[in-house]
Protein backbone atom coordinates (compact mmCIF):
# COMPACT_ATOMS: atom_id res chain seq x y z
CA UNK A 1 0.00 0.00 0.00
CA UNK A 2 0.90 3.44 -0.66
CA UNK A 3 2.69 5.17 2.38
CA UNK A 4 0.78 8.61 1.27
CA UNK A 5 -2.70 8.98 1.28
CA UNK A 6 -3.19 12.17 -0.94
CA UNK A 7 -5.93 11.86 -3.58
CA UNK A 8 -8.12 8.36 -3.98
CA UNK A 9 -6.01 7.08 -6.39
CA UNK A 10 -2.98 6.31 -4.28
CA UNK A 11 -4.86 3.30 -3.94
CA UNK A 12 -6.07 0.47 -5.56
CA UNK A 13 -9.48 -1.03 -5.44
CA UNK A 14 -7.95 -3.87 -3.46
CA UNK A 15 -6.59 -1.55 -1.40
CA UNK A 16 -9.62 0.42 -0.69
CA UNK A 17 -11.75 -3.01 0.10
CA UNK A 18 -9.07 -3.85 2.59
CA UNK A 19 -9.81 -0.98 4.41
CA UNK A 20 -13.52 -1.06 4.03
CA UNK A 21 -12.90 -4.39 5.68
CA UNK A 22 -11.24 -3.23 8.32
CA UNK A 23 -12.98 -0.24 8.96
CA UNK A 24 -16.54 -2.34 9.30
CA UNK A 25 -14.89 -5.07 11.65
CA UNK A 26 -13.39 -2.04 13.97
CA UNK A 27 -16.58 -0.60 13.94
CA UNK A 28 -17.84 -3.93 15.21
CA UNK A 29 -15.34 -4.62 17.79
CA UNK A 30 -14.47 -3.42 21.01
CA UNK A 31 -13.76 0.39 20.93
CA UNK A 32 -10.16 0.08 22.56
CA UNK A 33 -7.37 -1.61 21.26
CA UNK A 34 -3.62 -1.50 20.88
CA UNK A 35 -3.34 -1.88 17.11
CA UNK A 36 -1.22 1.92 16.94
CA UNK A 37 0.67 1.54 20.53
CA UNK A 38 2.75 3.49 20.41
CA UNK A 39 2.56 5.41 17.27
CA UNK A 40 2.04 9.18 16.82
CA UNK A 41 0.18 11.43 14.56
CA UNK A 42 0.35 15.45 13.57
CA UNK A 43 -2.60 17.21 12.60
CA UNK A 44 -1.79 20.48 10.48
CA UNK A 45 -4.88 22.48 9.36
CA UNK A 46 -5.04 25.86 7.39
CA UNK A 47 -8.69 25.41 7.28
CA UNK A 48 -11.39 25.19 9.84
CA UNK A 49 -12.32 21.20 10.64
CA UNK A 50 -14.50 19.26 12.96
CA UNK A 51 -15.21 15.82 11.44
CA UNK A 52 -11.86 15.24 9.92
CA UNK A 53 -9.47 16.19 13.17
CA UNK A 54 -11.93 14.93 16.05
CA UNK A 55 -12.04 11.39 14.09
CA UNK A 56 -8.33 11.52 13.71
CA UNK A 57 -7.44 12.32 16.99
CA UNK A 58 -10.39 9.84 18.91
CA UNK A 59 -9.49 7.34 16.18
CA UNK A 60 -5.56 7.03 17.33
CA UNK A 61 -6.96 7.57 20.48
CA UNK A 62 -9.01 4.51 20.38
CA UNK A 63 -6.37 2.25 18.92
CA UNK A 64 -3.79 3.18 21.89
CA UNK A 65 -1.52 5.79 19.62
CA UNK A 66 -1.50 9.75 20.13
CA UNK A 67 -1.98 12.29 17.93
CA UNK A 68 -1.48 15.81 18.30
CA UNK A 69 -3.64 19.19 16.36
CA UNK A 70 -0.55 21.53 15.74
CA UNK A 71 -2.02 24.91 15.66
CA UNK A 72 0.19 26.83 12.72
CA UNK A 73 0.96 29.55 14.89
CA UNK A 74 2.31 27.80 17.23
CA UNK A 75 4.41 26.19 14.76
CA UNK A 76 7.80 27.68 13.56
CA UNK A 77 6.00 27.26 10.01
CA UNK A 78 3.67 30.22 11.13
CA UNK A 79 7.21 32.23 11.93
CA UNK A 80 8.58 31.50 8.41
CA UNK A 81 10.20 27.82 9.02
CA UNK A 82 10.03 27.07 5.27
CA UNK A 83 7.37 23.38 4.92
CA UNK A 84 10.39 21.34 3.05
CA UNK A 85 12.18 21.77 6.38
CA UNK A 86 8.95 21.25 8.88
CA UNK A 87 8.06 18.19 6.53
CA UNK A 88 11.96 16.69 6.97
CA UNK A 89 11.70 16.79 10.66
CA UNK A 90 7.62 15.98 11.26
CA UNK A 91 8.55 12.76 9.10
CA UNK A 92 11.76 11.81 10.94
CA UNK A 93 9.41 11.89 14.45
CA UNK A 94 5.79 11.16 13.37
CA UNK A 95 4.50 7.96 11.93
CA UNK A 96 2.45 10.34 9.63
CA UNK A 97 0.84 13.80 9.31
CA UNK A 98 -2.96 14.96 8.54
CA UNK A 99 -2.72 18.21 6.24
CA UNK A 100 -5.97 20.48 5.44
CA UNK A 101 -4.42 22.80 3.23
CA UNK A 102 -5.70 25.75 0.75
CA UNK A 103 -3.29 24.43 -2.01
CA UNK A 104 -3.14 21.01 -2.97
CA UNK A 105 0.61 21.44 -4.11
CA UNK A 106 1.35 21.65 -0.41
CA UNK A 107 0.49 18.92 0.27
CA UNK A 108 2.41 17.34 -2.57
CA UNK A 109 5.59 19.57 -1.26
CA UNK A 110 5.05 18.13 2.24
CA UNK A 111 4.92 14.36 1.61
CA UNK A 112 8.01 14.40 -0.79
CA UNK A 113 10.02 15.67 2.11
CA UNK A 114 8.54 13.31 4.75
CA UNK A 115 9.86 10.00 5.50
CA UNK A 116 6.42 9.17 7.07
CA UNK A 117 3.03 8.92 5.85
CA UNK A 118 1.45 12.43 4.51
CA UNK A 119 -2.14 11.80 4.60
CA UNK A 120 -5.10 14.78 3.37
CA UNK A 121 -7.61 15.71 5.32
CA UNK A 122 -8.85 18.06 2.71
CA UNK A 123 -7.47 20.27 -0.20
CA UNK A 124 -8.53 22.57 -2.89
CA UNK A 125 -8.44 19.53 -5.18
CA UNK A 126 -9.59 16.27 -3.07
CA UNK A 127 -10.83 15.36 -0.01
CA UNK A 128 -10.20 11.41 0.01
CA UNK A 129 -10.75 10.50 3.52
CA UNK A 130 -14.18 11.61 2.91
CA UNK A 131 -15.29 9.55 -0.17
CA UNK A 132 -13.46 6.91 1.97
CA UNK A 133 -15.94 7.36 4.14
CA UNK A 134 -18.89 7.51 1.79
CA UNK A 135 -17.61 4.27 0.11
CA UNK A 136 -17.32 2.81 3.41
CA UNK A 137 -21.07 3.93 4.32
CA UNK A 138 -22.52 2.97 0.60
CA UNK A 139 -21.07 -0.55 1.18
CA UNK A 140 -22.28 -1.13 5.00
CA UNK A 141 -25.95 0.03 3.61
CA UNK A 142 -26.83 -1.23 0.42
CA UNK A 143 -23.61 -3.42 -0.75
CA UNK A 144 -21.42 -3.04 -3.51
CA UNK A 145 -21.32 0.29 -5.45
CA UNK A 146 -19.68 -0.90 -8.87
CA UNK A 147 -22.34 -0.63 -11.68
CA UNK A 148 -24.55 1.83 -9.90
CA UNK A 149 -26.15 5.37 -10.94
CA UNK A 150 -24.40 7.64 -8.24
CA UNK A 151 -25.93 11.11 -8.17
CA UNK A 152 -23.96 14.90 -7.15
CA UNK A 153 -25.76 18.01 -7.40
CA UNK A 154 -23.20 20.94 -7.16
CA UNK A 155 -19.84 21.73 -7.96
CA UNK A 156 -16.71 19.72 -9.21
CA UNK A 157 -15.24 20.84 -5.66
CA UNK A 158 -12.84 19.07 -4.05
CA UNK A 159 -15.34 16.23 -2.28
CA UNK A 160 -16.62 15.65 -6.45
CA UNK A 161 -13.19 15.02 -7.43
CA UNK A 162 -12.51 12.46 -5.29
CA UNK A 163 -15.91 10.66 -6.12
CA UNK A 164 -14.83 11.06 -10.18
CA UNK A 165 -11.95 9.09 -9.12
CA UNK A 166 -13.75 6.54 -7.01
CA UNK A 167 -16.37 6.57 -10.08
CA UNK A 168 -13.34 5.02 -12.29
CA UNK A 169 -11.64 2.55 -9.62
CA UNK A 170 -14.77 0.79 -8.68
CA UNK A 171 -16.61 1.65 -12.13
CA UNK A 172 -19.76 3.37 -11.15
CA UNK A 173 -21.10 6.16 -13.04
CA UNK A 174 -21.49 9.66 -11.75
CA UNK A 175 -23.49 11.75 -13.12
CA UNK A 176 -22.76 15.56 -11.82
CA UNK A 177 -25.73 18.10 -11.91
CA UNK A 178 -24.02 21.61 -12.65
CA UNK A 179 -24.56 24.81 -14.29
CA UNK A 180 -22.17 25.03 -17.27
CA UNK A 181 -20.40 27.77 -15.80
CA UNK A 182 -19.14 25.42 -13.14
CA UNK A 183 -18.71 22.02 -15.21
CA UNK A 184 -15.00 21.54 -15.55
CA UNK A 185 -12.80 22.67 -18.83
CA UNK A 186 -10.82 18.92 -18.82
CA UNK A 187 -13.17 16.52 -20.38
CA UNK A 188 -12.88 12.42 -20.51
CA UNK A 189 -13.33 11.53 -16.83
CA UNK A 190 -14.21 8.00 -16.94
CA UNK A 191 -17.52 7.30 -16.03
CA UNK A 192 -17.97 10.95 -15.09
CA UNK A 193 -21.38 12.75 -17.15
CA UNK A 194 -21.62 16.03 -16.80
CA UNK A 195 -25.44 17.61 -17.21
CA UNK A 196 -27.33 20.45 -15.85
CA UNK A 197 -30.57 18.75 -15.53
CA UNK A 198 -30.45 17.51 -11.90
CA UNK A 199 -33.68 15.38 -12.62
CA UNK A 200 -31.49 13.39 -14.92
CA UNK A 201 -28.92 13.41 -12.94
CA UNK A 202 -30.41 12.04 -9.79
CA UNK A 203 -33.14 10.05 -12.26
CA UNK A 204 -33.30 6.04 -10.80
CA UNK A 205 -29.64 6.98 -9.11
CA UNK A 206 -28.54 4.58 -6.43
CA UNK A 207 -26.75 7.09 -4.51
CA UNK A 208 -27.88 11.02 -3.86
CA UNK A 209 -24.86 13.15 -2.40
CA UNK A 210 -24.47 17.28 -2.55
CA UNK A 211 -22.21 19.90 -0.87
CA UNK A 212 -22.60 23.29 0.14
CA UNK A 213 -22.09 25.94 -2.77
CA UNK A 214 -19.30 27.87 -1.32
CA UNK A 215 -16.34 25.54 -0.12
CA UNK A 216 -13.76 26.98 2.14
CA UNK A 217 -11.86 29.52 -0.53
CA UNK A 218 -14.82 30.43 -2.29
CA UNK A 219 -16.60 32.84 -0.32
CA UNK A 220 -15.84 35.42 -2.75
CA UNK A 221 -18.19 33.66 -5.46
CA UNK A 222 -20.26 33.62 -2.94
CA UNK A 223 -23.34 35.75 -3.84
CA UNK A 224 -23.04 34.60 -7.64
CA UNK A 225 -22.74 30.56 -6.73
CA UNK A 226 -25.64 31.06 -4.98
CA UNK A 227 -27.97 32.52 -7.33
CA UNK A 228 -26.40 29.97 -10.07
CA UNK A 229 -26.95 26.47 -7.71
CA UNK A 230 -30.63 27.73 -6.83
CA UNK A 231 -32.60 24.96 -8.66
CA UNK A 232 -29.73 22.46 -7.48
CA UNK A 233 -31.38 21.82 -4.07
CA UNK A 234 -31.98 18.34 -2.98
CA UNK A 235 -35.38 17.91 -1.55
CA UNK A 236 -37.53 14.81 0.07
CA UNK A 237 -39.62 14.85 -3.48
CA UNK A 238 -37.03 14.97 -5.44
CA UNK A 239 -35.10 11.95 -4.01
CA UNK A 240 -38.76 9.82 -4.62
CA UNK A 241 -36.68 10.07 -8.48
CA UNK A 242 -33.91 7.83 -7.22
CA UNK A 243 -34.19 4.18 -7.15
CA UNK A 244 -36.12 2.88 -4.41
CA UNK A 245 -32.89 1.82 -2.33
CA UNK A 246 -31.71 4.97 -2.74
CA UNK A 247 -29.62 6.53 -0.25
CA UNK A 248 -28.71 10.25 0.58
CA UNK A 249 -25.34 11.59 1.68
CA UNK A 250 -23.76 14.84 2.55
CA UNK A 251 -20.16 15.53 4.22
CA UNK A 252 -21.48 17.93 6.21
CA UNK A 253 -21.06 21.23 7.28
CA UNK A 254 -24.75 21.49 5.12
CA UNK A 255 -26.77 24.52 5.10
CA UNK A 256 -30.34 23.77 5.11
CA UNK A 257 -32.19 25.90 2.40
CA UNK A 258 -29.52 26.12 0.21
CA UNK A 259 -27.93 22.45 -1.00
CA UNK A 260 -30.90 20.70 0.89
CA UNK A 261 -33.92 21.07 2.12
CA UNK A 262 -34.94 21.51 5.88
CA UNK A 263 -36.33 18.67 6.12
CA UNK A 264 -34.14 16.34 4.25
CA UNK A 265 -31.22 15.34 6.60
CA UNK A 266 -34.14 13.49 8.66
CA UNK A 267 -35.59 11.95 5.90
CA UNK A 268 -35.73 8.14 5.64
CA UNK A 269 -33.16 7.78 2.95
CA UNK A 270 -30.52 9.96 4.61
CA UNK A 271 -27.93 7.90 6.13
CA UNK A 272 -25.87 11.18 7.07
CA UNK A 273 -25.08 10.80 10.59
CA UNK A 274 -24.06 6.95 9.83
CA UNK A 275 -21.95 8.64 7.27
CA UNK A 276 -20.42 11.58 9.92
CA UNK A 277 -20.05 9.02 12.21
CA UNK A 278 -18.36 6.50 10.20
CA UNK A 279 -15.59 9.49 9.39
CA UNK A 280 -14.48 7.78 12.49
CA UNK A 281 -14.20 4.15 11.41
CA UNK A 282 -13.39 4.72 8.19
CA UNK A 283 -10.14 6.61 9.92
CA UNK A 284 -9.34 3.85 12.02
CA UNK A 285 -9.08 1.42 8.96
CA UNK A 286 -7.12 3.55 7.10
CA UNK A 287 -4.64 4.30 9.80
CA UNK A 288 -4.22 0.63 10.83
CA UNK A 289 -3.06 -0.14 6.98
CA UNK A 290 -1.30 2.63 6.18
CA UNK A 291 0.88 3.21 9.55
CA UNK A 292 0.94 -0.72 10.71
N1 LIG B 1 -16.72 16.60 6.07
C1 LIG B 1 -15.66 17.18 6.65
O1 LIG B 1 -14.52 17.04 6.22
O2 LIG B 1 -15.98 17.89 7.76
P1 LIG B 1 -14.99 18.86 8.55
O3 LIG B 1 -14.74 20.05 7.66
O4 LIG B 1 -15.79 19.21 9.78
O5 LIG B 1 -13.73 18.14 8.87
N1 LIG C 1 -16.25 21.30 -0.26
C1 LIG C 1 -16.23 21.64 1.14
C2 LIG C 1 -16.05 20.40 1.96
C3 LIG C 1 -16.04 20.64 3.43
C4 LIG C 1 -15.85 19.38 4.21
C5 LIG C 1 -15.12 22.64 1.40
O1 LIG C 1 -14.03 22.48 0.84
O2 LIG C 1 -15.33 23.60 2.14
Amino acid sequence: MNNNFLNLSDLSKKDIEIIIERSLSLKGSTKKSDMLAGKYIALIFEKSSTRTRVSFEVAMNQLGGKASFLAITDLQLGRGEPLEDTAKVLGSMADGVVLRTQKHDTQETFASFSASSTINGLSDQSHPCQVLTDLFTYYEENGSIEGKKVCWSGDFNNVCFSYAEAAKIFNFQLHVACPKEFQPKIKGLPNVIFTESLDEAIDDSSLVTTDVWVSMGDEKEKDYREQLFKDYQICPSLMDKANDKAIFLHCLPAIRGQEISEDLLEDKRSKVWTQAENRLHAQKGLLVELLN
